[in-house]
Order: C-alpha cells, then structure tokens, then sequence
C-alpha cells in the first residue's frame, strides 16, 4: 500500500462507504479527486496538485526569469521547481561565494537565476557543468536510467550542441561552461567557496560523487538543491542521497514539487 498521510488505516472494499470506493475506482484508472474549499485556485503541472499559495507565478520578476528560461530550454512547464530554484540562488546570493550547477543542459534553471539575479552584477561565478552529450553509460547500470537517457537524446531534450549551449549564455561574463563527464571534470571548477550547489544530472552515480567531493568547500548556510530527490520514477537517486546524508551528516528535506533540499552547517 501507500503511505496514508491521514493516517487512516487501509479499508476492505466491503466496508467502505461509497465517496471512498469511488476514490479508489478513479485511482484505479490513474485519477485523483480533491476536496476543494470555496474560493480555491489548483495549481497543477509537473506531477503536482496544490490549492495552495501560488500568486509567485503573477509576479513580474518570476514572469521575466521564466521567460528567460524558457527562451534557453523550451516550455517544460516546471514552475515551482524554478520557484524553488529563485528562492534558493535568492538566498545564497548573499552569502560570500560562487555558484555551481552539475547538468545544466540547455540552461533553463541556470538563465532564470542569472536573469533574476542580474548575474553579473554579483561578481559571483557560475560554474556550469554537463556532458552536454547525455549520461556517461558507464556510470549506471540501472536500467531505468540508460532507457529514460535514450528518449531524452532521441527526442531532443537532451541538448547535444555545445554551440547552442555557449550562444545562450553569451549575455553574461561570469560564467564558465565546463564540458565533460561529472566527477571527472569537478577539478575545474576553481573557487574554494561555493554557496548554491544544483544537482540534476537524472542519474544517481554522478549525483552522489559530486556532492560528496564538492560538500567541503559549501559554504555555512549554502544551498544545496537536488533536482530529482523526490520525483516520481527516481528512486535510486533518493535512496543514495539518504546514504550520503548518512556518511556525511546531512538531512534533506523532500519538497512536493520532487525536489530535495539541503542547507550547508
Ligand atoms: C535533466 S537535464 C538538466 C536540466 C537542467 N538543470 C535545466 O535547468 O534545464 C540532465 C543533464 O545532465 C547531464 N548529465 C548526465 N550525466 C552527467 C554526468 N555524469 N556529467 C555531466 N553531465 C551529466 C545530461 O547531459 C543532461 O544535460
């Protein structure tokens, strides 16, 4: 069974009234129904529901940093983890150090951040590293992993021209793009003090490495901000993660938007 967050204990169908037993049909069929108070608005993209709090998206800051995001990777629809992504790189932005993402592809959450944060008006670097190919095969033997890398290459996602890559971050001096395989390439990232630290690398092997190589020079109070900590159909990257955090003293917060979070102390 799932985690029941009511606490409730599993029903037998026979002894269950009718708004339970049409529940379980619908999510039978892959359906959810909500409850929805008077006056409630739904947000719901990316695998996530929520009547909650969500004006983010109508502001004109949020808007502009979107757009920009999109005009680099396309309308992939992942408003809150970009949300989240502005919070945490808002957050870091005053702490004293540089920035780093591992998988980057073709730069949606990376150019919101330097567009929100007027990048190069922080003298701040942002390391930015990827194959800019897909996964390394090599690094995983999880067949979930290679198959989703395949689609992501065949159908384009996966960005595969490292021209491209450059053209979009030509607006801004401070950043360096860093191709190669993660960990092999974390050498090249030469700044002691890191203070955002981006892990989406949709596999969990590099995940793990990088952040256990890069987690003595985060700074006190740096973000650590896991792309696919809690997303559906990435379990193996969460079952590392909890190990890592095990080994190296950390807890990481699972967000509903699939994200994991980690504060430096
Ligand atoms: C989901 S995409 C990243 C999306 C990106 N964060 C964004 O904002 O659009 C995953 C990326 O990880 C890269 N990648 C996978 N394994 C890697 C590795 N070992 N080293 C470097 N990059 C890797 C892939 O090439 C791909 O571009």
């Amino acid at each position: 069974m799932r985690y029941p967050v009511d606490d409730r204990q599993p029903v037998e169908a026979s002894k269950m009234g009718i708004k339970d037993y049409i529940k379980k049909l619908m999510r039978n069929h892959g359906l959810a129904v909500f409850r929805l108070p008077s006056g409630a608005e739904i947000y719901e993209s990316d695998g996530l529901a929520s009547m909650h709090d969500h004006s983010f998206l109508d502001d004109p800051r949020f808007r502009a940093a979107y757009q920009r995001g999109v005009a680099a990777g396309g309308n992939i629809a992942w408003h809150w983890r970009v949300h989240i992504g502005l919070w945490a790189a808002r957050t870091a932005a005053n702490l004293d150090g540089d920035f780093v993402e591992c998988g980057v592809n073709r730069g949606f959450l990376s150019s919101a951040i330097m567009k929100y944060l007027e990048w190069d008006t922080l003298g701040k670097t942002f390391y930015l590293l990827d194959t800019f190919e897909g996964i390394d095969p090599n690094q995983t033997t999880e067949q979930v992993e290679r198959e989703r890398n395949t689609k992501h290459i065949e159908e384009g996602f996966y960005v595969t021209d490292l021209e491209a890559v450059k053209k979009n971050f030509a607006e801004w001096k401070n950043v360096k793009l860093i191709k190669g395989v993660v960990p092999d390439t974390l050498s090249e990232i030469d700044s002691e003090k890191l203070v955002y630290l981006h892990i989406d690398m949709n596999h969990a092997a590099p995940e793990v490495a990088a952040l256990r190589m890069l987690w003595p020079r985060m700074a006190k109070a740096g973000i650590v901000l896991l792309d696919d900590y809690a997303y559906f159909g990435y379990r193996p990257q969460k079952e590392a993660m909890d190990a890592l955090g095990q080994e190296l003293g950390f807890a990481v917060a699972s967000l509903p938007t699939g994200q994991g979070l980690i504060i430096r102390t």
